[in-house]
């Protein structure tokens, strides 16, 4: 990206009044709205006036961009480090797949864990002669944020089916509340792990195993056993049973994996029928990322935008406030979807790279966190652009409540866009305690409705917006080998060999008697 014609416009637009570029927009305010898959891009709060955004469009021009999205479409090379494709979009419902094999392996594996949900559903599937009426996934990262999110945001679309929870931590109490008050002869493990190498998740399905082997006699046991892997091997060399060992290819990212079985605890709790439109509105965004003008291309202005805010005006975070108590996950989803995509200081060929990759990317639930860390965002001294993610039937519903919760959302970017500048004569000694800078940028994306489709068209535009950003920082926004070195320093720790670790850390392990129990 030629930082130089960027440059000229953020000195120009970052010291000017926000206000004035947003009134300034005048009858062409509308341009600066987008809408596709039951969604709506709001950026008219950007700071950010025609001449620029055509830059950042020129921009992306000159680094191929269009190129570079037809190559992830269709299944070309953009994981360079593994050498492999990134094709999570494969599983999205009615997605066209150039290649048989990936095709007939989507097929397959799609078929499969919709039959084993519909078995599970229907009461049919009785390891111990009981129908299964708790679903308890056990993993970590991309193999539980993707479900835990979902699960949570489409809770009241799931008629009937088995209650669904998460165990990631390795503290024992996870397992434990996950199974408290279940009949043991009634719960159903689902170990996901794309490496089924990850050690939360291996000592989580143990723990869950000896636990279960407490009610359960030995040759039950495996019954109340699933995975979902794409290590199938090492699964059923763990002692899951083949045939309900759901194995995904190496080319579906863990924090991408969602659409596949990764996703089987949700196929269960929320219903084949939920899932395939959850699937489906996730492909009507790649469709419209696939064929869109890049001017009006929701994930390619978001992730321009983004970049713009983080690479242009330097604005090191973006906060994700989502107006849905349905959608206090998103946050954590994104931040994993995002920096442990964009985390990254080198480019593609692994020389330095030329300008930071993605932002910290952090948030929750509104209103909830309009009284917790808004004061910041308000009157810190750092600006954060905003997200505010809600819901459009919000805004005209008959609920007060619902009302209440859009026109706060609106506030709130008013309020920062604004700020409000108080005098002495106004309020003596207090008006600069009271005063609020404004001047900070926010974006919205509105959702028709809340629902599987729109859900699954918000994911899948996050996914897009990413790549987008990672061609525009020129890194691999589909590895993650920062995450290694933790992994090994832990397996030192536990076998105590720790001769080579800093001397502070040494200390603390002796300090802890670490190991002496
Ligand atoms: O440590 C990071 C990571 O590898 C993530 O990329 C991944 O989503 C998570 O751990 C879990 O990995 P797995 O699904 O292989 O257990």
């Amino acid at each position: 990206m030629s930082l130089a014609a960027l440059k000229a416009h953020a000195d120009r637009l970052g010291g000017a009044s926000l206000r004035d570029i947003v009134d300034g927009r005048g009858p062409a305010l509308s341009d600066w709205v987008f809408s596709a898959a039951g969604i709506e891009l709001d950026l008219t709060k950007q700071r950010l006036d025609p001449d620029a955004l055509a830059s950042l469009l020129g921009a992306a021009d000159a680094l191929e961009l269009a190129h570079h999205r037809d190559t992830l479409l269709s299944g070309g090379i953009v994981n360079p480090t593994e050498g492999r494709p990134a094709l999570h979009m494969a599983y999205r419902e009615g997605a066209k797949i150039s290649g048989t094999d990936a095709a007939d392996l989507v097929a397959r594996t799609q078929a499969q864990t919709r039959e084993f949900a519909q078995a599970v559903r229907s009461g049919t599937y009785q390891p111990s002669g009981k129908a299964i009426t708790r679903v308890v996934n056990i993993g970590i990262g991309g193999s539980d944020l993707g479900p835990r999110l979902i699960a949570d945001a489409l809770a009241e679309f799931a008629d009937g089916g088995p209650e669904m929870r998460f165990v990631a931590s390795l503290d024992p109490s996870d397992l434990r509340l996950a199974v408290d008050g279940a009949d043991p002869e009634t719960l159903l493990f689902i170990v996901a792990s794309k490496s089924f190498s990850t050690q939360e998740t291996l000592m989580g399905a143990e723990a869950a195993r000896a636990w279960l082997s407490a009610h359960v006699p030995a040759d039950r046991l495996g019954g109340h056993f699933a995975a979902a892997s794409a290590a199938p091997q090492k699964a059923a060399a763990f002692g899951i049973p083949a045939k309900r060992v759901f194995d995904f290819p190496d080319w579906v990212g863990g924090r991408y994996s969602v659409w596949s079985a990764v996703g089987l605890s949700l196929e269960i709790g929320l219903g084949p029928d939920v899932f395939a439109a959850f699937r489906a509105g996730a492909q009507q965004m790649d469709q419209h990322f696939a064929s869109a003008p890049l001017a009006e291309n929701l994930p390619v202005l978001k992730g321009l935008v983004d970049a713009w805010n983080r690479v242009a005006l330097g604005y090191p975070s973006r906060c994700v406030a989502a107006y849905s108590a349905r959608l206090g996950k998103l946050a954590d989803y994104l931040q994993q979807l995002e920096m442990e995509s964009l985390g990254k200081s080198v480019t593609l060929d692994g020389a330095p790279a030329p300008t930071a990759g993605g932002a910290l990317v952090w948030g929750g639930a509104g209103t909830e966190i309009q009284h917790s860390f808004f004061q910041w965002l308000h009157q810190g001294k750092d600006v954060v652009p905003v997200d505010f993610i809600g819901v459009k039937r919000h805004f005209a519903s008959a609920d007060a409540r619902e009302r209440a919760l859009a026109a706060n959302m609106a506030a709130q970017g008013a309020a920062l866009l604004d700020g409000r500048q108080l005098s002495e004569a106004d309020e003596g000694e207090l008006a600069s305690h009271k005063s609020m800078p404004g001047g900070r940028p926010s974006a919205m994306l509105l959702l028709d409705d809340l629902n599987p489709q729109t859900l699954g068209a918000l994911i899948a535009l996050h996914e897009h917006k990413v790549f987008v950003e990672g061609v525009v920082y020129g890194i691999n926004p589909y590895d993650q080998w920062g995450v290694e070195l933790g992994k090994v320093l832990t397996t030192g720790i536990l076998k105590g060999e720790t001769k080579e670790y800093d001397a502070s850390t040494k200390a603390l392990l002796d300090r802890t008697d670490f190991g002496s129990r």
